[in-house]
């Protein structure tokens, strides 16, 4: 897969996509992923990115030529992308299932934000907006980072491992179970009879159990939209019949 990153701060993605899964597969060429200058450009003297915004007010706006040149340019040299997103706290909130949509997507052009805000004009080109979360960042460079990262992991390939990725909390809409490892004791708080057990069926009811129960106990709006089978449904009623009859006792 194809990522395009246009940002006033390309160092700020040297380690990041340097390091584990993401590393290794954009040295393997998995993930091609370019960072691009937006000062590179710019045509003046002293490389201007943005400017005072019209009607005044406080903080500046990147300016909107640089960014129609990248864009041209990216086009000449990699092909038109299938998306161009701008990260934006106003943008859709990226989810699961958003990943998933954007993995499958042969080349992605990432545009990172700045200043107050950029110039309304770039939005002609951009296919969409994505927020990572209700909050604000001093830029569109995180976001980007995370989208990345989320993204090239569901990438076939990336992640060494498939299993792990189709097991990984979210993919159907549940949080995950709890993990152990050695020791099985420490500090008196011991590891679960039943992983130890060596039964494969019950150490997987377990989980299946434990990842309801937390999902329950902490996201109970993923519930009503989790992809769940038979055996969950019916642990689901287990569940729910125990705690009912704690509270009875
Ligand atoms: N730029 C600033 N805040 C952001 C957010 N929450 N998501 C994406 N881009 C942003």
């Amino acid at each position: 897969m194809k990522f395009d990153v246009v940002t006033i701060f390309p160092a700020m993605f040297e380690r990041p996509l340097a390091e584990g899964v993401i590393g290794r597969a954009v040295e393997r060429g998995t993930l091609d992923i370019t960072v691009r200058d937006l000062r590179d450009f710019t045509t003046d003297r002293h490389r201007v990115v943005d400017d005072v915004p019209y009607g005044g007010g406080p903080g500046m706006v990147l300016k909107p030529e640089p960014i129609f040149r990248a864009l041209d340019l990216i086009e000449v040299d990699r092909g038109r992308p299938a998306a161009v997103i701008l990260m934006s706290p106003q943008g859709v909130r990226l989810t699961q299932q958003e990943a998933q949509r954007l993995s499958r997507l042969p080349h992605v052009v990432l545009l990172c934000g700045r200043y107050e805000g950029v110039d309304e004009r770039i939005r002609a080109r951009v296919t969409e907006e994505i927020s990572i979360g209700d909050y604000v960042l001093s830029g569109g460079e995180l976001a980007a980072l995370v989208i990345v990262d989320a993204v090239s992991r569901l990438v076939p390939g990336v992640v060494g491992d498939e299993q792990s990725v189709a097991q990984d909390s979210f993919s159907r809409g549940l949080l995950d179970y709890p993990h152990y490892t050695r020791p099985a004791e420490i500090a008196g708080h011991r590891v679960p009879d039943v992983l130890l057990s060596g039964h494969h069926a019950d150490v997987r009811r377990w989980r299946r159990k434990a990842a309801l129960v937390r999902t329950l106990d902490r996201r109970p709006e993923l519930i009503a939209t989790a992809m769940l089978d038979e055996e969950e449904r019916a642990l689901l009623d287990e569940i729910r019949r125990e705690r009912s009859e704690r509270e009875e006792h």
